[in-house]
């Protein structure tokens, strides 16, 4: 429609009336509220460590290509990443649709679910169809685990069953190229068909950050922030001085020592960050049944390491 209004204004398609289309893909998508563009200029390269990961996507550069078609290639189909918070798994999801060029679509599962009897089953179609329509796309669902939890697709009578056995059954069939990442903390309390072969490609299990991954985290960050002033930084100390931290607490820690330095006129030092990671309880402490329960069901097989130190599953010694 869009395209055949282009088409009659200037007879032909013209680099604004890509625009236009984007413009009309996003009013279509905010007329349904249950999906938001999410813009995504996250790079691969922002994500420090995870390195089987990376590789994973590395290797996958083309692959909603014309040229991986005629090669023969399926589309990817989707990817889930489990794995404690703040350990880069919604950074990675705006990665990828940055990586592959595709619009990032976030679904709002919490309105999947709100407003009347029987709306959910409607909207999750809606759903659907909109993604399909958008394609080539990533949908991202983030903390799936919350949505779903306790479905089963057997299809009892609730509502929550009702919408997940739509989506599986869509995951399991579609022909369409909607990657699908989705994200999550909890594990135990996901529906085990969702964890079946043949509904991701892949299921990463995104652990705390190693030394090494800590680093470079630091030196993605770092980078960013003072990029001419990089090399003051002890990045190894740095590494060294915080197990058990993830990425988005090495971001709160770093945002703590600037306010120190910029209160103080002056800039922001090594010293500062350990001073502020000093004042930072990790996550990692006070959720430690959960770490141990990911940890074991990553250990058993049931998720690929998303990290290349295999064996670094917890970050530091704060378990041993
Ligand atoms: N591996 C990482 N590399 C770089 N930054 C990270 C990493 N993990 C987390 N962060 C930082 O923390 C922020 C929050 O992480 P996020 O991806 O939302 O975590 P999660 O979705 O796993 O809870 C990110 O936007 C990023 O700035
Ligand atoms: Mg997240």
């Amino acid at each position: 429609r869009v395209l055949a209004r282009a088409i009659a204004t200037h007879g032909e398609i013209q680099p604004d009336d890509i625009d236009l289309i984007l413009e009309e893909k996003r009013q279509s998508i905010r007329q349904t509220q249950i999906l938001d563009f999410y813009p995504a200029t996250e790079k691969i390269s922002d994500i420090g460590g995870l390195d089987n990961l990376k590789d994973w996507l590395l290797r996958r550069g083309g692959s909603f290509s014309e040229r991986a078609r005629q090669y023969g290639l399926p589309h990817p189909r989707g990817l889930l990443l489990a794995g404690i918070q703040g350990t880069g798994k919604s950074l990675t999801a705006k990665a990828i649709a940055h990586h592959w060029h595709l619009p990032l679509l976030r679904l709002d599962v919490g309105r999947l679910f709100g407003g009347l009897v029987g709306e959910s089953e409607s909207r999750t179609r809606q759903m659907i169809q909109l993604s399909e329509a958008l394609a080539p796309c990533v949908l991202w669902i983030d903390e799936i685990d919350k949505a779903f939890a306790g479905a089963n697709s057997q299809g009892d009578a609730g509502t929550t069953s009702r919408v997940f056995g739509t989506f599986i059954t869509w995951m399991a069939e579609k022909t369409s190229p909607v990657f699908i990442v989705a994200t999550a903390n909890n594990i135990q309390t996901l529906p085990p068909e969702l964890l079946r072969r043949g509904r991701f490609d892949e299921i990463f299990f995104v652990g705390l950050p190693s030394q090494d991954e800590r680093r470079e985290i630091f030196s993605v960050h770092l980078s960013r922030l003072r990029p001419h002033t990089l090399q003051d930084f002890d990045l190894e100390r740095l590494a060294y001085e915080t197990p058990d931290f993830s990425g988005a607490e090495i971001e709160q820690m770093l945002v703590e020592a600037m306010h120190t330095g910029f209160s103080q006129n002056r800039d922001f030092t090594t010293d500062d960050i350990l001073e502020a990671a000093s004042q930072i309880v990790p996550l990692a402490r006070t959720a430690k049944d959960q770490i141990e329960v990911l940890q074991a069901w990553a250990a058993a097989g049931k998720a690929r390491m998303a990290s290349r130190s295999g064996n670094q599953i917890l970050g530091g010694a704060a378990f041993n």
